[in-house]
Order: structure tokens, then C-alpha cells, then sequence
């Protein structure tokens, strides 16, 4: 089981003035997927990283590049963001307004589909998109900020999305993102996550600690 878990470093936490270098670093350190949290402003109170920064990075690693948008209306946004080389582009449920039309968008231009639900969005807001989606991402703090602490009522959700999941036989990762530390990475995996978002736990103590770090989240389950 804990074979299977994916750990996406989110770059949220990373140097800025060193992103290429830190990518390539986790890469080396174990990571599956690189997070990218793209944030506008307006959906989240924080602006972070454009498509122009997504481009620049991707020759720095073949991984997936796991982009999700803090954006509303994002729609404009997904040709970009493709284009600059993401793998993986996660939209939110709450940012509207077609989020039908969005995921399917998103396919359209090549891409693997995601879609997200904030803390106190349900996840029935899921429920006719399932054949729609590659990745559903279930936030485990508001959006926004890296180094919050993690909400303990979004572990029934995840339980619920994995049921859903595994009772259709779907081809869905289920991902965790916010406050993932090396004491809760285990229920969240018992919950059900396949995918583990970690900023903070991957990032600190520096480059010499992401082997160690990105492998004490991974084996939280065993
Ligand atoms: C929050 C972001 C997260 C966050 C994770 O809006 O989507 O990816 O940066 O960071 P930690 O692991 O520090 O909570
Ligand atoms: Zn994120």
C-alpha cells in the first residue's frame, strides 16, 4: 500500500530565488509530483505563480507537474498553463461558474483533469463529474498559505471520495493538500489518499533533509 503513495512537494514552500534548483532537488529526494499553487488574488488572498514561472521550470524535470489553480474565473488560465508544460491541472469547484464546461476544457487541451474542494464544500458538489476527473483534491486547510494546520473534520470527506472511488472501479488519485505533517500523513493515508501534498514537511531543514523528509510522509502509513 504505502508503494502507492504519491508525494508532491508543493513549491509554495521552496526558495523563490532558487526554484529551478529546487525542483530539481526534490525530484532527486523522491518526489513524484511537483505542486504548483497558482494563486490569484482574488479566489485566495494570495498571489503567487503565473504560467510564465510553470514554463521556466519544466525543463528542470520530466515529473508531473501537478498545477492547481486558485483561480476564479480560471477558465482563461487552462490553454496557458497547458501550454507551459502542466501534467495535472486542478481547478476548484467553488471558483465557477461551469465547472462542467471547465473540466472539460481541460481534457480538451491535453491535460489530465483535477478538481477541488475547499474545508466546507461537500463532496457530493462532486457528484455527476466523477468520469470527468483524473484527480480529486481534497483541501485540508482554506486556501491561500502554506504552514497551516491541518483540519481534522476533511478525514471523513477523503473516506467518502475513496468509497466513491474504489465502489465505481475509477481511475482517480485522491489528494490531500494543506498541514501534512509526518504525525498525521498516516490517517490521512488511512483515510484513503493515494496523493500527499507537502510544503512545509518536505521543505524543512533544507536540500540535505528532502530525501528524509519525503520519505518519513510516504512510510507514515506502513
Ligand atoms: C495552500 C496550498 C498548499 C500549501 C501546502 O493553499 O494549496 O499546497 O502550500 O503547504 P503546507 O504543506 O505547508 O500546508
Ligand atoms: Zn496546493
Amino acid at each position: 500500500m504505502a508503494n502507492s503513495i504519491k508525494i508532491a512537494p508543493s513549491i509554495l514552500s521552496a526558495d523563490f530565488a532558487e526554484l529551478g534548483r529546487e525542483v530539481r532537488d526534490v525530484c532527486a529526494a523522491g518526489a513524484d509530483y511537483v505542486h504548483i499553487d497558482v494563486m490569484d488574488g482574488h479566489f485566495v488572498p494570495n498571489l503567487t505563480i503565473g504560467p510564465g514561472v510553470v514554463k521556466a521550470l519544466r525543463p528542470h524535470t520530466d515529473k508531473i507537474f501537478d498545477v492547481h489553480l486558485m483561480v476564479a474565473p480560471v477558465d482563461s488560465f487552462i490553454d496557458g498553463f497547458i501550454a507551459a508544460g502542466a501534467d495535472i491541472v486542478t481547478v476548484h469547484a467553488e471558483a465557477g461558474p461551469h465547472m462542467h464546461r471547465t473540466l472539460q476544457a481541460i481534457r480538451a487541451g491535453g491535460a489530465k483533469a483535477g478538481i477541488s474542494l475547499n474545508p466546507g464544500t461537500p463532496a457530493k458538489m462532486l457528484d455527476y463529474i466523477y468520469d470527468m476527473v483524473d484527480l480529486v483534491l481534497v483541501m485540508s486547510v482554506n486556501p491561500g498559505f502554506g504552514g497551516q494546520s491541518f483540519i481534522e473534520s476533511q478525514l471523513p470527506k477523503i473516506e467518502a471520495i475513496r468509497k466513491r472511488i474504489d465502489k465505481e472501479g475509477l481511475d482517480i488519485d485522491l489528494e490531500v493538500d494543506g498541514g501534512i505533517n509526518f504525525d498525521n500523513a498516516a490517517r490521512v493515508i488511512g483515510a484513503g489518499a493515494n496523493v500527499l501534498v507537502a510544503g512545509t514537511a518536505t521543505f524543512t531543514g533544507g536540500p540535505a533533509h528532502y530525501a528524509e523528509n519525503i520519505s518519513r510522509i510516504r512510510n507514515a502509513g506502513m
